[in-house]
Order: C-alpha cells, then sequence, then structure tokens
C-alpha cells in the first residue's frame, strides 16, 4: 500500500496522452522558454479535468489516505502552502468548541493571524526564555495545568514542538493534561517530520504523532526533504475533530489549484521514507553526532543541549551568533541557518556528509580565533536584521492580565482598530515576527513595553 503513488500515476496518465492543453495554468508545459528546464512546466499542472477533484476518488485523497495509513493517522492532509496553511485551519476549527484558546507564547505568527481571521481570544502560556541562549525552552507542563484550572471554556490548546532550535516539550504529559479537561490539543510540528523516525534512543517518543496530540502540523520542506511549500497536516484521531470539520476550515485559506509540483514532492516523500524505512535519516544520525562531539571540542564553543539531532545551536564565547555566522559566510561561504546576537543555528539537512562536517568545524575553529584575536565586531552585515529577535522588550508576557487591553479583548478586534486613521500609539495593532525563528514581537492588543518581565 505505501509504495502507491496516486498523484504521480494521475499524473503520468495525464502526461502520456500529450493532451493539448487548453486550460491553466497560462504556461501550457511550454517546451521552449528561457526560464526553467521544461520539465518543470511540463509537469507543473494543477487539477485538470477528466481527473476527480472531489470525493473519494480523488488521487489527493486517495493519496492522503495512504500516507495517514502510514503515520497512523486518521487522516493527512497535503498542504501547498506551508505548515502556515494547516496552522490557519486549526485555528478555525476550534471554532467547534469556543472561543477562548490557550497559546504557547512562542507560537508561529501564523497560528496568531490564524486567531485573528478565526475570531479567537487568546489565553497566553508563559514558555521560559533561555537569556543565556536568547531562546525559548519547553513548555512547562504545570503552568499548562495551572491555567486550565483557572480558565473554563478553553475550546483548544496551541503549542510548538520541536522550536525553530529543537527544543522538544512533554508532548505526552502535556496532552494527557488536556484530555483531562476535554480539552484538544493542537501541535505546531513544523521542524519536527523527522522526529518520528529516529528510533535510536527511543527518539521516535519525541514526536506529538506518537504522545497524543490531536492534530500535529508538520512542514516537511523543513524536516523531511520536499518541496518548499509542501507540509502535512495529521488528524490523529477524530475525538474531537472529523475529517469534514478539517476539510471544510482547509478550504477556507486554501488556494484552489493545489500545484501537483508540491503535492507529487509530498507522496514520493512519503513513498521514499516507507521504502527506506527512514534509513537515510538514522545514517544522518551518526554523522550528526559526530559532528557535535567536533563542535564539543573548540574551546570558545559551547554547544546547545537540544533533543532534535539535526538542529545545531551554538554560541562563541567570542563574539555574537551573528559575528560568527559573518565570518562564517565571508571566509567559507557557508550559510547558517540564522543568527543572533547570542548564538548561531545550522540544520542538518538530507547532503551533509562527514567532510562537510569536518569543513565547517575548522572553519568555526578559525574564525573563533580570529575574532577573539582582532576583537572583531561586525560591520552592519547581512545578518545584523536578525538581531531585532533579542530586542530586549522581547521576552515573555508578563501575566495574563496585563498582555491585553481591555477595550479590546480579541486580537481581531485589535487589528481591525489598526485599520483606523487616529491610531493610539499605545498598543500594536500588528503582527510582527521576525522569521525566522517567527514568534512575534509585537501582537494587536498587547501594550507597548508589556513583553518586558
Ligand atoms: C514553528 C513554525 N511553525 C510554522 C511555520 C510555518 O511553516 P511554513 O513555512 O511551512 O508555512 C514555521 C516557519 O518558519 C515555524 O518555524
Amino acid at each position: 500500500m505505501n509504495n502507491l503513488t496516486p498523484i504521480l500515476d494521475t499524473l503520468n496518465d495525464y502526461l502520456s496522452k500529450d493532451p493539448v492543453r487548453m486550460h491553466v495554468p497560462f504556461h501550457s508545459g511550454i517546451i521552449n522558454n528561457e526560464i526553467f528546464p521544461p520539465e518543470i512546466y511540463n509537469i507543473d499542472i494543477s487539477e485538470v479535468s477528466g481527473y476527480d477533484v472531489i470525493g473519494e476518488d480523488n488521487p489527493i485523497y486517495q493519496s492522503e489516505k495512504i500516507t495517514a495509513d502510514f503515520f497512523n493517522a486518521s487522516h493527512s492532509f497535503y498542504l501547498t502552502g506551508g505548515a502556515s496553511i494547516g496552522l490557519l485551519a486549526s485555528m478555525m476549527v476550534l471554532n467547534k468548541y469556543g472561543k477562548k484558546v490557550l497559546l504557547a507564547r512562542n507560537v508561529h505568527k501564523s497560528v496568531i493571524n490564524g486567531m485573528i481571521l478565526a475570531g479567537l481570544e487568546p489565553i497566553w502560556l508563559d514558555v521560559d526564555f533561555l537569556d543565556e541562549w536568547g531562546i525559548f525552552s519547553k513548555i512547562n507542563p504545570s503552568k499548562l495545568e495551572d491555567l486550565i484550572e483557572k480558565n473554563n471554556d478553553i475550546a483548544g490548546c496551541v503549542i510548538v514542538s520541536p522550536t525553530y532550535e529543537g527544543v522538544v516539550s512533554d508532548i505526552r504529559r502535556i496532552s494527557i493534561i488536556c484530555h483531562k479537561k476535554n480539552i484538544p490539543l493542537i501541535v505546531d510540528e513544523a521542524h519536527g517530520g523527522h522526529l518520528c523516525f529516529l528510533k535510536e534512543d527511543s527518539r521516535a517518543e519525541l514526536s506529538a504523532l506518537k504522545c497524543g496530540a490531536d492534530i500535529v502540523i508538520q512542514s516537511w520542506h523543513k524536516s523531511l526533504g520536499s518541496l518548499t511549500q509542501s507540509g502535512v497536516l495529521h488528524l490523529t484521531n477524530e475525538n474531537f475533530f472529523t475529517y469534514y470539520d478539517l476539510k471544510r476550515s482547509l478550504d477556507l485559506v486554501s488556494s484552489t489549484s493545489p500545484s501537483f509540483l508540491l503535492l507529487l514532492s509530498l507522496e514520493l516523500t512519503r513513498k521514499h521514507i516507507a521504502e527506506t524505512k527512514g534509513d537515510f535519516l538514522k545514517l544522518l544520525i551518526d554523522k550528526a553526532r559526530l559532528f557535535r562531539n567536533n563542535i564539543n571540542e573548540i574551546k570558545q564553543i559551547s554547544l546547545f543541549q537540544n533533543e532534535d539531532p539535526f538542529k545545531i545551536y551554538l554560541r562563541s564565547n567570542s563574539s555574537s551568533g551573528i559575528d560568527l555566522a559573518y565570518e562564517l559566510y565571508k571566509n567559507y561561504s557557508i550559510e547558517v541557518e540564522s543568527a543572533n546576537e547570542i548564538g548561531l543555528l545550522m540544520m542538518i539537512g538530507r547532503s551533509f556528509t562527514e567532510e562537510i562536517g569536518e569543513q565547517i568545524v575548522r572553519a568555526i575553529e578559525k574564525s573563533s580565533n580570529r575574532i577573539e584575536l582582532l576583537g572583531l565586531r561586525s560591520e552592519q552585515n547581512r545578518f545584523s536584521s536578525q538581531s531585532s529577535i533579542l530586542n530586549p522588550q522581547f521576552s515573555i508576557l508578563n501575566s495574563q492580565s496585563s498582555i491585553l487591553n481591555p477595550s479590546s479583548s480579541s486580537l481581531r478586534e485589535a487589528f481591525i482598530l489598526g485599520f483606523r486613521k487616529e491610531r493610539s500609539v499605545e498598543y500594536n495593532y500588528d503582527v510582527v515576527a521576525p522569521c525566522p525563528p517567527g514568534y512575534a514581537t509585537s501582537i494587536p492588543g498587547v501594550k507597548e513595553g508589556d513583553y518586558a518581565n
């Protein structure tokens, strides 16, 4: 079953007819063009006549079902607008149970956008911020439990695990706490699509899919190797939501022209993982371990201990992450994933090898020595825009009562107030979240300065 490919079959069938293309997309599969290789145009179709696009016979639904079966989910919806679309739809579906949503402080901006669109009200869950590293820590289950005890009518709980920097929360415990009060748990696992395949050290237990979450949203382009903007929303069970609840919510926010290129890349990624049993991920773990060990040997460098083996977050005791990243880029053409005033993040991807690891370790060593010796401070450089994520005001929302302007108790109201000509300077109206990492530094209705402890 796992090697079935309804989307690829549909595409091949379509191509085998060499059809005269009197339909969108406008490029019509052109052969002579000066932009992309012709093969890309040839397979870039969307829904085309002659193939079912609704109902259970359509290839997308069929392929999703096979993927769901593989992941042991009730249904796995393909997303062609990234995990962001899955998160928007997940906020919409929470309207089934009410308005109040328990939100971790470090949710991605698409969650806040979804709250605005869906007209929901946040109950903010404080997440510890590790000042010495400049990143968020795990969700504290006791804090979550306290909030649930204090608030009635919670429609759902939304958290992110793993974080951008690879910090995984105790989803098993969190799901038990939520379910005791009949609250659905939604986990943004955008960065963790690979976690359920890391069998070594029981790492598979790191995935929300295995730990009781009700909806899990994954960005496969970030963590499994499909094309950019492809992702999957797994409805793990039907205890709270049905297939149709999610389908109609996704329809509200999705394009009516899903890209076959993206759909195909999801289908073939699933097929590849199923056929290889995720072996390539296990091989990468060994290389990642060696890489970490070698980085640990560099005297100026401290390595952050996280749960995701493919996220390497480190800091230097002689420079900021931005300066180190700039040195690596300028002198060694090494592009890191991101950097901030404290640390820098690298992601181990499919093409990582031991040789690349050794090359990076040497480059970090030399750069750290150079910075230490010369006391370099970077000039204005291409990484500096990311420094705003460590704006001193960017800390934890202190107490729930103080974060909302009483006159605009919902994010949506506060957002709409932002369209008025005379704007109060006292409150924010916009969602501002430098991406990456996508944590909000401005939230509609939140008073300026209330981010500080
Ligand atoms: C934690 C988190 N959730 C969701 C998203 C959105 O994912 P996508 O880019 O696939 O829409 C991101 C993207 O940066 C993210 O970091």
